[in-house]
């Protein structure tokens, strides 16, 4: 799902006649600033440090498999978009892709809204003061709980999916003695370019309400009849881990069409626009993601000329990135366990973790990166697949990649960019314990999230 083709040169050409798997030009001991966050350096030894701290310390003070998190990128890909798209639009970070309390009280120092899409991540948002009017509720199921609680709470939208949603969101306010400010997402019919899984425009799928057959138009018509809603705007989000523009201009241009066709039809301009997130970032040193600046320069180009095109005021635009603020942010870092050589094949490295804290690569093919980040190494480089401890062959955390020829048990490798999608999707498969997220920061790091302990597996076990 990301482009990155695999890795090309002559070492094991012979079994992949295709010339696939060459040993890369490059020294495997350089690291590409495109995948790790900002503040990875090796330092003398050739030990990875992050936030001016070693590795090896950090993997002594906090274990293996642990996420690591560079908060002061994180701080600053928050800063980078809001700055981006300034006063005149609004930044909602999507929580899905990593959520924690410190996250939440990061977003609120740098400026960020907050997207949520289930009960779980409002309560999490709330308890750590997010502002109300500063979260927007997602989903495409929410359920009567959830949405009584966002609306007791007076969470500043709620994003509507389904008639259904429209009439249950609606009957719940009115019964609170309130006006829910609501947008009504969208399918704008665009085929975004990424992985089936993760594309969500097209309308043949669970998502939003499709323009193309005038149902959006129609769910329209109902939100503005009813008293409980107040229909602010128009949503359409159209996928993940994208990186041609392309598709968000036609979103962006659909969504404007049907302001206009609500402008005409019931003389009501509405006064935003959100076009969801999916920016890509790079997990390889083949993806070349777009910047915070460019991207918010092409989406304000184009919905202001279209706005001014139908004779439309400009909409208060928003966006709701995940992956591209917290994704390069973090790293996994492992112990390896077991090194088997498969003559002719390849070399089987076992980590202490797996698809248990990264599943992007069994779900959706995704590729990722990796070195050993304990030392340096001259030796030559060798083909391997990173997997992980489970009962499980397709347990891969990296299907192909090159590390030292040199690597040994108890050395420390990490797969850089697992900020987003990696501890959000854990799970305890085989019992497995979820790993911990240590923030560092200028010398210093905290356990954001803990390790997970067999005493809370066998809390939940009441037998
Ligand atoms: N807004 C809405 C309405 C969304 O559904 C999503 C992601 C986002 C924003 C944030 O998208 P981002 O900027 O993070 O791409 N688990 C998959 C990704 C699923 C995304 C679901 N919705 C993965 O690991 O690639």
């Amino acid at each position: 799902m990301s482009r990155s083709a695999h890795p090309a040169g002559p070492r094991h050409a012979d079994v992949y006649p295709e010339g696939h798997y060459t040993a890369p030009a490059t020294d495997l001991n350089e690291l590409d600033a495109k995948v790790w966050s900002r503040t990875v350096t090796r330092d003398e030894d050739g030990a990875l440090t992050v936030g001016g701290m070693e590795v090896a310390r950090l993997a002594e003070e906090f274990g293996t498999p642990a996420y690591f998190l560079d908060e002061s990128d994180f701080r600053a890909r928050c800063r980078a978009w809001a700055d981006a798209f300034g006063a005149e639009a609004d930044v909602f970070y999507a929580g899905k892709a990593f959520l924690s309390r410190a996250v939440v009280r990061w977003l609120q120092e740098e400026g960020l809204n907050l997207d949520v899409c289930s009960g779980g991540e409002l309560a999490t948002a709330l308890d750590a003061g997010m502002p109300a009017e500063r979260i927007a509720f997602h989903g495409n199921n929410k359920t009567v709980a959830e949405i009584e609680r966002a609306v007791e709470a007076g969470v500043g939208r709620i994003v509507l999916d389904s008639f259904q949603e429209i009439a249950r969101v609606a009957h719940i306010a009115q019964r609170a003695g309130t006006r829910q400010r609501v947008q009504i997402r969208v399918t704008v019919g665009v085929e975004a370019h990424t992985h089936e899984f993760i594309a969500t425009a097209h309308e043949d799928q669970k998502f939003g309400i499709a323009l193309a057959d005038g149902q959006a138009a129609e769910a329209v018509r109902r939100a503005l009849t009813l008293d409980g809603l107040e229909l602010i705007g128009i949503h359409s989000h159209i996928g993940s881990q994208i990186f041609d523009m392309a598709g968000f201009e036609v979103s962006a241009r659909r969504v404007v069409q049907l302001l206009a066709e609500i402008r005409d039809e019931h003389g009501v301009e509405l006064p935003e626009i959100d076009l969801g997130g999916g920016l890509g970032i790079a997990y390889t040193s083949e993806d070349d993601p777009r910047e915070p600046h460019e991207i918010a320069k092409a989406l304000s180009d184009i919905v202001t000329r279209e706005c001014e095109s139908a004779g439309l005021r400009t909409p208060r635009i928003s966006v709701e990135p995940g992956r591209a603020i917290v994704g390069p942010t973090a790293f996994t870092l492992y112990e390896v366990g077991t090194i088997k050589p498969l003559e002719g094949l390849r070399t089987y490295v076992s980590v202490d973790g797996g698809m248990s804290d990264n599943i992007r690569t069994a779900l959706y093919d995704a590729e990722y990166s990796v070195a050993l980040v304990s030392r340096s190494s001259e030796a030559e480089p060798m083909l391997v697949r990173v997997v992980g401890k489970h009962c499980e062959s397709g347990d891969i955390v990296v299907k192909d990649a090159f590390l030292p020829a040199d690597l040994a048990p108890g050395d420390l490798i990490a797969v850089p960019a697992t900020g987003a999608y990696c501890r959000s999707m854990a799970s305890n498969y085989n019992h497995a314990l979820r790993p911990p997220v240590v923030a560092v920061r200028d010398g210093q790091a905290r356990v954001i999230v803990r390790r997970e302990t067999e005493e809370d597996l066998l809390r939940l076990d009441v037998g």
